[in-house]
């Protein structure tokens, strides 16, 4: 496990008990600030169900929230096999198996409204009745709006009342990806956080039209 990393995690790797290091990567991990609107979210929430596209930080710090307050659980779809096993180590060397599981996902051609994408296999995937969906993945190198299929491939699997966060919405194609969905989902409710890389919050209707 990485063991530098920058000063502003340390706050929260000590409110957190994460003393031993956490697997950070200058250029992909989560900021420090997006983790903690996924920490208070958790913590307030209380989301039984924890569904997120990519592995890493965002794993460990939430599936230490949930272990904390004793509910809740995180899935995350991860396409890299050794990022999937990179986070489950780091899972394990803080005895956290039992509130995250990593699965691998790896991309597969995803047809949508007469375009495709490289998105994850939901093969693995198991849950529905989703209360909080969180999309750090997969990168947006990869091709024009990468992170779009999660919310028409990951409806039907939201509870009523979800919430999603988006993280790097402050770049052009996660700004026009939430364009996108607001349009094709007119019920949801959206909120702004500013974040260094920007946050998207959306609320899934309690009821849909
Ligand atoms: C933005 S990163 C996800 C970060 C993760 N949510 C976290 O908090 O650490 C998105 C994806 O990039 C990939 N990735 C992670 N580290 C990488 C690296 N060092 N080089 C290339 N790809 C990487 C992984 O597949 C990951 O799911």
């Amino acid at each position: 496990m990485i063991q530098d990393y920058p000063e502003a995690y340390l706050g929260l790797c000590e409110t957190l008990g994460l003393d031993q290091g956490i697997p950070y990567t200058e250029k992909w991990s989560a900021g420090a600030d997006f983790l903690q609107i996924l920490v208070d979210q958790v913590h307030e929430r209380r989301p039984a169900r924890i569904l997120e596209c990519s592995s890493g930080l965002t794993t460990l710090f939430m599936a230490r929230v949930c272990q904390l307050v004793g509910s809740g659980g995180v899935i995350s779809l991860e396409n890299g096999p050794r990022f999937a096993q990179a986070s489950r180590i780091a899972l394990e060397s803080y005895g956290l198996e039992a509130w995250a599981e990593v699965l691998d996902a790896p991309l597969v051609e995803t047809p949508l409204e007469e375009q495709h994408w490289q998105w994850y296999d939901l093969a693995a995937l198991k849950v529905d009745a989703v209360d909080m969906l969180v999309i750090d993945g997969p990168p947006g190198f990869l091709q024009p709006l990468s992170r779009y299929p999660a919310l028409p491939r990951l409806a039907d699997r939201l509870a009523p009342g979800a919430v999603i966060l988006l993280d790097d919405a402050a770049r052009s194609d996660e700004q026009a990806i939430v364009e996108r969905w607001v349009a094709e989902y007119p019920d949801l409710e959206r909120r702004w956080h500013a974040t260094e890389r920007g946050c998207a919050e959306l609320h899934w209707p309690a009821q849909r039209a």
